[in-house]
């Protein structure tokens, strides 16, 4: 085997972000910039000598030669083997059920997620450690010092693995396997819901439904589970198949960028149930007819009916939820009886809470949903999981959710985004409003007085570090809040999230357009931040 020691030098923009390194595609093109950030990874870790590594991607445009770059590196550095998907394709959780369900060391998931792909689009790529979940903080930090400092990279010189064929192969001494992407994963959702009441129900000739890959990682895993395994009827699955640019749009399962899906859930003869998952498909929107089930609103629901789906019937043992998500599954965690927990936007944080057991169910309020079957979210799951809960209870997506409400109440919930703007402009804005904290308790906006103030800062229950600085919140007296934060996953200039709850226990009232029923917390928000102003923007380029 022929190893090189190549030179390099550091670049000083390796930040892993909210869910590892994201860049323009031409960014990763430059001379040594993925292998300098593949070797600051290794040089990061402990103990993978001839321990097993997997790799795959969502298949969008860099990843092939990405991972050809990937697997001569993993040789010269001393991995003992690699498990690859087909085609160089692993949906992000099929990645996370792999490493977990073959015990591997950990895993590099090349992927930008729901950003757009193509030349001009996103690439990018995040490590997994031997639980199947993101890389933690203090190891996304090391190997961000590593890649400051970085001098050289290893890499054999060996031609390039054929992805497409599934068989052993040799990349230098190290053996590879290229594997199904989809089986281990199918199989997975099999052992934990039930197929064969999904089956009854979507074979049923009334219950129509409609999934959209969006171009992206899924259709191939859409296909198989909905298809070909639940015998739901062929063209069930839209846009299924997977594309290095997802056909020019924006892989994001939203009401803005799934509009096709939106369109026809909102049309005239609509089918009964709708969704839609991201680039990578970790993301799922869920929509009823002519309805939408707002993230945080399918947390909630999902925990309350668990017990009906096979996979969780002996009940779950506590529910976390991202800071900015609504606080409707709290109230449903108060009504079991169970722990909930809030963390700092980013899968990474419920890792620790789910290894030692302390949460079931997790959920982010950005189209994020998943449980303990592995470490990362997942759309097809939260898709099983609305389909298992409908085949049982035999009512309509909007009939679950608006007795979910009149249960627990309904917490209205929207969240605004400001693209695109300048980092410097954002970060004044952000500044400003922290400065403004201290000042703010008891404050009295219209109809609205102000609870607390702060700047969210987590500490782990598990191992006790800190994460500070996660978002402005401002709580008001009656359970209201505002929530300011920058993202971590944008690639260009800053992206401002307001987020905005408010809650509404009389059920004569749970019928509201959410922008109209928090309506007042938008002004105020204007008026605390002066979004408008700084930003220069006149209104938010997304809402959800
Ligand atoms: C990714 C992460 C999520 C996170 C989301 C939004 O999807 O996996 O955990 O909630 O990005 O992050 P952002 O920093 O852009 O708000
Ligand atoms: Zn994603």
């Amino acid at each position: 085997m022929v190893s090189k020691t190549i030179q390099t030098q550091p670049f000083t923009d390796q930040k892993p972000g909210t869910s590892g390194l994201r860049k323009k595609v031409s960014v990763f093109q430059k001379p040594h910039y993925l292998e300098n950030f593949v070797q600051s990874i290794f040089d990061s870790l402990e103990g993978y000598q001839g321990k097993t590594l997997v790799v795959g991607g969502d298949g969008r445009y860099y990843n092939r030669q990405a991972i050809q770059i990937i697997l001569k590196m993993a040789a010269a550095n001393g991995f003992g083997r690699v498990l690859v998907g087909q085609g160089g394709v692993l949906s992000t959780p099929a990645t996370s059920a792999i490493i977990r369900k073959y015990d591997t060391f950990g895993g590099i998931i090349l992927s930008a997620s729901h950003n757009p792909g193509g030349p001009d689009g996103d690439f990018g790529i995040k490590y997994n450690i031997s639980n199947g979940g993101p890389a933690p903080e203090k190891v996304t930090e090391a190997i961000y010092s590593r890649s400051k400092e970085i001098e050289s990279y290893k890499i054999v010189e060996a031609p390039d693995v054929n992805l497409d064929t599934l068989g052993e192969f040799k990349v230098g001494d190290m053996p590879v396997e290229v594997i199904d992407s989809v089986a281990d994963y199918a199989e997975l959702m099999e052992s934990l819901f039930d197929f064969d009441r999904i089956r009854q129900l979507v074979t049923n000739g009334k219950f129509r439904m409609c999934v959209d890959s969006l171009h992206a990682v899924t259709g191939p895993y859409a296909h198989n589970i909905f298809e070909e395994r639940l015998g739901a009827p062929s063209g069930t699955v839209t846009n299924g198949k997977p594309l290095e640019d997802f056909g020019g749009g924006h892989p994001d399962p939203n009401l803005v960028y799934a509009h096709d899906l939106v369109e026809i859930l909102f049309g005239n003869n609509a089918p009964d149930f709708g969704a839609a998952s991201d680039g990578d498909g970790d993301r799922n929107m869920i929509l009823g007819r002519q309805f939408f089930v707002t993230p945080s609103d399918s947390l909630a629901i999902l925990a309350a009916n668990a017990k009906l789906v096979p996979g969780y019937s002996s009940g779950l043992t506590g529910i976390a939820r991202s800071m900015p998500t609504s606080q409707a599954p709290d109230r449903v965690a108060k009504q079991l009886g169970i722990e909930c927990f809030e963390t700092p936007t980013g899968w990474k944080f419920f890792g620790n809470l789910l290894d030692a057991d302390r949460a079931t169910l997790c959920g982010e309020e950005s189209f994020g949903t998943g449980s303990n079957h592995i470490r990362e979210k997942d759309g097809l799951w939260a898709v099983l999981f609305w389909l298992n809960i409908l085949a049982v209870r035999k009512q309509s997506v909007e009939e679950i959710v608006t007795e979910h409400w009149q249960t627990y109440g309904r917490n209205y919930y929207s969240r605004h985004d400001y693209e695109e703007v300048d980092s410097d402009r954002a970060n004044t804005l952000i500044t400003s409003v922290r400065a403004m904290l201290p000042t703010l308790k008891g404050k009295r906006y219209g109809s609205y007085e102000v609870e607390y103030a702060d700047d969210f800062s987590y500490t782990d229950p598990i191992d006790g570090s800190i994460s500070q600085k996660q978002g402005v919140r401002i709580g008001f007296t009656d359970g209201s809040r505002i929530v300011f934060r920058l993202s971590g996953t944008g690639t260009q200039g800053a992206t401002l999230r307001l987020y905005l709850e408010s809650y509404e226990p009389d059920s004569a009232k749970q019928n509201l357009d959410p922008q109209e029923a928090l309506a007042e917390l938008i002004t105020i928000a204007d008026d605390i931040a002066q979004i408008h102003k700084l930003t220069g923007m006149d209104k938010p380029t997304v809402i959800t």
